[in-house]
């Protein structure tokens, strides 16, 4: 009888860790190195950078205007505010599709692709500069 109980207790052992074992395995995966964090950090602010050259140089369209002219520093962006109903889409749209639509008619040029690494750049500093504020899709 004693023998049966020690061998259950093995057996509940064994479940147990290894239970714990799945549970520690992903969570280890979570921890970064230093070295990895500064390595995103620099690639994330190169592309920040990139985009605030996009934003301001006024060479995305073809009357020479830049985003910076109207949103300077990207104010008047909401970026926290989509996705949300645009009266000029007349839909909800993405953040992106209304970035085109100011391509298209304040700077007179062409439709961005969504993965078009200058409209992911123009994302990333416009999020940037709005860092911190509180996310409120569908706001107007
Ligand atoms: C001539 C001025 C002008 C220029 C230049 C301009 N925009 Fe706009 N932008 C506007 C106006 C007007 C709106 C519409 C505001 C509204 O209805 O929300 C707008 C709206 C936006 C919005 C949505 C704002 C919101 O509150 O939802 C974003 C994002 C945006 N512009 C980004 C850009 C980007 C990126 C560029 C350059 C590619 C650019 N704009 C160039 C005038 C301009």
């Amino acid at each position: 009888m004693k023998r049966i109980k020690q061998q259950c207790f093995g057996v509940i052992m064994l479940v147990i860790v290894t239970l714990l074992g799945w549970g520690v395995a992903p969570a280890m995966a979570d921890e970064f190195t230093q070295e990895d964090l500064n390595r995103w950090e620099s690639e994330y602010m190169s592309v920040v950078k990139q985009g605030r050259k996009v934003f301001t140089d006024g060479k995305l369209g073809t009357n020479g205007v830049a985003c910076a002219q109207c949103h300077p520093n990207a104010s008047n962006t909401h970026p926290e505010t989509y996705p949300k109903f645009q009266k000029q889409l007349g839909k909800v749209v993405a953040i992106w599709e209304m970035i085109n639509w100011c391509i298209r008619n304040p700077l007179e040029g062409k439709n961005l692709a969504a993965d078009d690494p200058r409209m992911v750049a123009m994302q990333a500093y416009i999020l940037h500069e709005r860092r911190g504020v509180k996310l409120q899709p569908g706001k107007h």
